[in-house]
């Protein structure tokens, strides 16, 4: 009934202090962690914690080469100075993703081209690469989303019909598989973030992997001011190149590690979490819940639903409908919020095409002059921000006595729609 809604005063459908809201979970073994790299002579990436950390992530992730980095951001500009990307250059990539999927372009002085989203997946649509190419481009970066694979066979296709490089953003989606394949196994080069949210977190960090001897050659330049890094971990002290200073911590690593070996069970926990709701969330019209398609598996970094007034033969503003459920929503206890609002291309930086000054890289010599960011055809990327809302802490220690308390709040929520949306 409308008059017990908790927007209204009513009692919340899920009580105070149910939901954990702490992530990572931390126990011993994360503390030990911590304090055994305190008592290594070395806290810099020469850490024998940073050493381990990578080997680690090599055989949970079967890759050949790992450099563990400062962020995820980090990574993936050091994956786009690997696959020989250069001024001018055009890097085809989603409409929808973290600001980073995009900018690490930008930062090494070559230009993003944005393509609409898959409904289902909400990666970049593989149809649309084709048309997205020019006599510039030069890679693809595909986002993994939410804890879901792209469809990546027709971007692999695409890829090899026209010669391109191919980097996977997997910085939220840790495991995830698509046709039995981990993410970050199906590109040239695969990034990684460490950073807070994450399901492996290390409060800050990021890792880059590849199988290609040459990128990560070329990554590990990136990595620590241009230096040649010897097979050995030593430097030979010299730039060859531009370079950064990409490197971790030993605290970090370590903190990394002790995370790592928790993954597989947290990533049951988001499973069991987000299918319960998944199924019992589907029974209810307005609501659609995120999508796990025959051949993928989820890891539900994020639990994304769509909500559809059109499905209840509501004529309403889905924003508007959107903002509305969502604050009954959080005044009954399930928080639910967006992480972007705004596609990419209309963010200000590419609508001013001025990424450093001087209208840089896009007035730079090598670029394209008539790349454009306005008014951009993004028809599924508009209908996901209109609609999408996460739904969140379906970590551990969270379970199925929380979820069930989500779907009580969803119901109620969605039994008074009349009330809750005035
Ligand atoms: C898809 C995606 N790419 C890249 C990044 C950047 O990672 P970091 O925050 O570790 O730099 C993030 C971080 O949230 C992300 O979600």
């Amino acid at each position: 009934m409308s008059e017990s809604l908790a927007i209204h005063g009513g009692t919340p459908a899920v009580a105070e202090g149910v939901v954990d809201t702490r992530w990572p979970v931390i126990d011993g073994s994360d503390r030990e962690a911590v304090v055994r790299a305190l008592d290594w002579p070395s806290h810099t990436a020469n850490s024998p914690e940073v050493k381990q950390l990578v080997e680690e992530w090599c055989a949970w992730q079967g890759a050949k080469h790992c450099l563990a980095t400062n962020s995820g951001t980090a990574a993936l500009h050091m994956a786009v100075a690997a696959v020989g990307i250069e001024p001018g250059d055009e890097v085809i990539t989603s409409a929808f993703s973290w600001t980073s999927t995009a900018t690490c372009v930008l930062h090494h002085n070559a230009i993003p081209v944005f393509i609409d989203v898959d409904p289902v997946t909400i990666s970049l649509d593989p149809k649309l690469i084709d048309a997205a190419v020019s006599d510039r481009t030069k890679a693809v970066i595909v986002p993994h989303l939410h804890g879901l694979s792209a469809d990546m066979q027709p971007v692999i296709e695409a890829c090899e019909r026209h010669g391109l490089r191919l980097i996977e953003d997997c910085c939220q989606s840790h495991g995830a598989k698509y046709r039995g394949a981990k993410v970050g196994s199906m590109g040239d080069v695969a990034t990684f973030s460490l950073n807070q949210n994450k399901n492996l977190s290390a409060g800050e960090g990021g890792l880059l992997t590849t199988d290609d001897d040459e990128v990560y050659e070329k990554a590990a330049r990136l990595w620590q001011f241009g230096e040649i890094r010897k097979p050995d971990g030593t430097r030979d002290m010299n730039a060859h190149g531009m370079g950064w200073m990409y490197r971790t911590s030993g605290l970090s690593a370590a903190f990394a590690r002790a995370q790592l070996a928790k993954l597989d069970r947290y990533t049951e926990i988001f499973q069991e979490n987000a299918r319960y709701l998944s199924s019992a969330l589907a029974e209810i019209p307005g609501v659609e819940p995120p999508a796990e398609p025959e051949g993928y598996e989820h890891v539900y970094y994020n639990y994304a639903v769509r909500f559809q007034p059109e499905q209840l033969g509501l004529d309403v503003d889905a924003r508007s409908f959107r903002e509305k459920v969502s604050a009954a929503l959080n005044a009954e206890g399930v928080q639910v919020a967006q992480w972007w609002n705004i596609a990419l291309p209309d963010m200000v930086l590419f609508q001013n095409k001025d990424g450093y000054g001087k209208g840089c890289p896009w007035a730079c010599p090598h670029t394209r002059p008539e790349i454009s960011y306005e008014n951009l055809d993004l028809p599924e990327t508009r209908r996901w921000l209109a609609e999408y809302a996460l739904v969140r802490h379906l970590h551990a220690p969270n379970d199925l006595s929380v979820m069930k308390a989500y779907v009580g709040a969803f119901e109620k929520v969605f039994a008074s729609l009349d009330s809750v949306l005035g």
